[in-house]
């Protein structure tokens, strides 16, 4: 009986020295120590041992049923700490390796000065209105007081779509759209993208871009017209920006104007910008035409408006430096992301 436990001890272990899986260690658990196991059928035998030998071989089985157990924990212990490297191994996370970098876009110079813009006028009132980029020529021209003859309806500067169709030359047609739709007061600001047939150079795009801006209530004058315009630049170039308005002519405004500012690169003292005068150009404005009003329907007797409009092209690149207007369209984003 000895021997045949001693033998068990022996091939228990060797079997447990060679276990690979928390499974199979389970199935040597039951083989040996289990209800039907070989140790509990030699101590099942124990009733033919004589009354000295029994306390001794059951010390023995007791010892070597602990010495089994023991050593079925030490290899659960192992086997679980194998598993667990192998799959920190497999799992593992190198937080030192570069990540996949998306890269994220930056906003346009232009949409930049845009947004700015906006905010202001938001600030003062106005709200954003857009309209289309292929334009009937009545509202183009027509509406806006051009007669039949003006130079800018010739087909050498105006990309037409057929005889009532053009690609829009300037943004005031949304001037005519709004009063069209909106009675006063009105307050609005149209961005937008207008066609001219130029060839392109460091100056000058068959496509840019304009900010209209119109105002239009009972008592508007160009005192609103000033005040408003000045608030603007001091806004957009800072507080000590000032301006000065010279008298000009458009078909839709009388009187006309254009703003011109202190240039913003030299304070006004005269540098390469602004040619030495220390001023720059702006925007082209005005008191609405009374014939534009009645165009749209409303009364000139009653209401009277300003209007204004302003090349966004311009301004960026005289606030960012930027010297050719091509590499605002090319979209290089080594040139955007400047900015
Ligand atoms: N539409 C004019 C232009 O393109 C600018 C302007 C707008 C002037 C509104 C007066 C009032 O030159």
């Amino acid at each position: 009986m000895r021997d045949k436990l001693e033998k068990v001890r022996q091939e228990s272990f060797r079997e447990l020295e060679k276990v690979e899986t928390i499974q199979s260690l389970e199935e040597i658990r039951i083989k040996y120590l289990g209800k039907k196991g070989e140790l509990t059928g030699i101590l099942r035998g124990m009733g033919g041992l004589s009354e000295e030998e029994r306390p001794i071989i059951g010390q023995l089985a007791n010892e070597i049923r602990d010495n089994v157990n023991e050593k079925i924990e030490q290899t659960a212990y192992f086997l679980n700490r194998k598993d667990l490297e192998k799959r920190l191994k497999s799992e593992f996370i190198d937080v030192t390796m570069p990540s996949k970098r998306k890269p994220i876009g930056n906003k346009h110079p232009m949409t930049k000065i845009l947004d700015e813009i906006k905010e202001i006028f938001i600030g003062m009132g106005f709200t954003i209105e857009e309209g289309p980029e292929i334009e009937k020529v009545y509202y183009n021209f027509d509406a806006l007081n051009h007669n039949k003859y003006h130079p800018a309806r010739d087909v050498q500067d105006t990309f037409y779509i057929n005889e009532d169709l053009l690609l829009r030359t300037q943004t005031s047609p949304v001037q005519v759209r709004t009063m069209e739709k909106q009675k006063p007061p009105i307050r609005i600001l149209a961005p937008g993208r207008v066609y001219r047939a130029d060839e392109i150079d460091a100056t000058h795009s068959p496509m840019f871009h304009q900010i209209e801006g119109l105002v239009v209530d009972k008592g508007i004058t160009m005192a609103n017209l000033k005040g408003t315009l000045d608030m603007f630049a001091k806004q957009l170039y800072g507080e000590s920006t000032k301006t000065k308005f010279r008298p000009h002519h458009f078909p839709f405004t009388e009187p006309s104007a254009e703003m011109d500012c202190t240039c913003a690169a030299c304070k006004g003292a005269g540098c390469r910008v602004c040619k030495n005068s220390g001023w720059i150009e702006i925007l082209g404005a005005g008191m609405v035409h009374p014939k534009v009003l009645a165009n749209c329907g409303i009364d000139p007797e009653i209401y009277s408006g300003f209007a204004f409009g302003m090349g966004l092209d311009r301004i960026s690149m005289l606030r960012y430096g930027i010297d050719d207007l091509r590499l605002m369209f090319e979209n290089d984003k080594r040139f955007i992301s400047q900015f």
